[in-house]
């Protein structure tokens, strides 16, 4: 071994290369100033879509090796102009996108902080201060949501996919006895579980990865209105029981992906009681609206659920990788991830270790990205900005009536989905809308027939903004009839 290893002087280099001292911190945190702040200037107003090309953003990343050193400006410089001309700015107030919010900047200050003491949350021992705020946080959207609070359990996840699957591992382990040790050779007849044929289709990935295979899931078809058919529920579960299979799961969506349309969750519970199955809700987005007072109710129903999934990095504004799933029992969570080591912190009878309770094992603080916002703004705060942004797709909705544009779904929350009233395709009208790069918005499908779709989800969108939409979209309708 070389003794030049453990000098000083190297150890110094180290601490430092990897930590640069208070001058260079200095500098940076100058440069990040100034990025903050561009980005303020400039966020209303910059395009939308990426303007370099793959060829742009190849030849910038061709110039890393990785072999040798270089300086730290020229690296954060590389860094900023790609993110600045090589993404979609979700963050803009001319985003009317898929679920992707604005992040506010306090939630951005929390992901600073936690990288910056990076605390391991697997066991409660190593962070208690971080692992009993994030049990708050579950604790207090749960009562919002009609939990008893001292029953609610739950844990933050990476995101929505990973709440459902968390969801379906607890439904297997509760309805299916001998799950836990044996898994689905406990149960001879295939489990089935149901969802609406709008839901999001993470559930055909989380089937496959629980060893249950996309058979396993039954697309129940929606009525016109996009809302899980009831009737049709109701009828596929006497035909499955019939049939030999075991049914053990039902999910309700609030706020559909393509239409941000609510199921009717109170009639779901109903029957999700009849048949004993575990009754699931999906609030991934919509789940923001507990929120708010004059929204929360058309989440009723969802107090009966065992569980839901909820992303604050949805309508909540927390930077990506913020979902949490949440259930009305904590000891749900007691059986599917037990698992006991001897390299582990051993735990205590009184304050629950992550790790065992939910489906990560090392965990990062994600909690303090929806803690710092909502301690600071309340939730009056949040509510004030969910009552805005509903009210704004509200005024695109008018808006679009009196331009010609026919409104295809019915929800009172801001996803709109249209279509042109003289039948202008719309395919060609989404092309002609994102090549001008002035707004971004999708297409979709709503009851079988392509629209394009809108959602208000920055909250620095403004009635002008909207305006602006308005503008773009019946140019971009005269250029496809002309060039038609
Ligand atoms: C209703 C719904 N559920 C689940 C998800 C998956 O969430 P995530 O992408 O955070 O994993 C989404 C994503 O848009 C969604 O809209």
């Amino acid at each position: 071994m070389s003794t030049t290893t453990l000098n000083t002087d190297v150890s110094r280099e180290i601490i430092a290369s990897f930590f640069p001292e208070q001058d260079e911190r200095t500098q940076v945190f100058g440069f990040l100033k100034n990025v903050v702040e561009n980005y303020v200037a400039d966020i209303s107003t910059i395009k939308v879509n990426p303007t370099m090309s793959k060829a742009d953003i190849a030849g910038i990343i061709s110039r890393y090796d990785f072999d040798g050193s270089l300086p730290a400006a020229s690296v954060l410089g590389d860094v900023i102009s790609l993110m600045e001309q090589g993404m979609v700015h979700v963050t803009s107030p001319n985003y009317f996108g898929l679920f992707n919010p604005t992040s506010s900047f306090w939630g951005g200050i929390a992901d600073f902080i936690t990288a910056l003491y990076n605390p391991q949350l697997a066991v409660w021992s190593h962070a208690p201060a971080c692992v009993d705020i994030e049990e708050k946080l579950i604790r207090y959207l749960g009562q919002l949501a009609g939990f008893t609070p001292a029953d609610v359990g739950g844990a933050f996840t990476t995101g929505g996919a990973e709440a459902n699957c968390t969801a379906l591992i607890c439904a297997l382990t509760r309805k299916i006895p001998g799950f836990a040790k044996q898994g689905l050779q406990a149960q001879p007849s295939q489990p089935v579980f149901y969802i609406s044929a709008d839901s999001h289709l993470a559930w055909l990935k989380i089937a496959l990865q629980s060893g249950l295979g996309h058979d396993a899931v039954r697309l129940i078809a929606v009525d016109d209105n996009g809302k899980m058919d009831v009737a049709q529920l109701s009828a596929t579960l006497a035909d499955d029981r019939q049939r030999g299979f075991t049914p053990f799961m039902l999910v309700g969506t609030a706020g559909t992906t393509n239409a941000g349309v609510i199921d009717p969750l109170a009639q779901m519970a109903v029957v999700a009681k009849e048949h004993d199955l575990y009754f699931h809700v999906d609030a991934a987005w919509a789940g923001a609206i507990l929120l708010s007072d004059s929204h929360s109710p058309l989440l009723r129903g969802i107090e009966l659920a065992d569980s839901i999934t909820l992303d604050a990095h949805k309508w909540l504004t927390a930077p990506m990788g913020t979902g949490m799933f949440i259930c009305a029992d904590k000891t749900l969570l007691n059986q599917p991830f037990a698992v006991s080591t001897n390299y582990m912190p051993a735990g205590d009878d009184v304050n629950i270790d992550p790790y065992v309770n939910s489906m990560q094992w090392s965990r990062r603080f994600n909690g303090l990205k929806l803690f710092i916002p909502l301690a600071i703004l309340g939730r009056a705060g949040f509510s004030k900005m969910i009552d805005y942004q509903v009210e704004l797709g509200a005024y695109l909705k008018s808006s679009l009536a009196r331009h010609d544009w026919v409104v295809v779904n019915a929800t009172p929350l801001p996803v709109i989905c249209f279509k042109d009233a003289g039948g202008v395709d719309t395919d060609q009208l989404l092309l002609q809308v994102l090549a001008a790069n002035q707004v971004w918005l999708s297409s979709t499908t709503f009851n079988k027939e392509k629209a394009l779709r809108t959602c208000i989800t920055s909250y620095r969108s403004t009635r002008a903004d909207v305006d602006n939409l308005l503008v773009q979209l019946n140019q971009a309708r005269d250029a496809v009839r002309k060039a038609g």
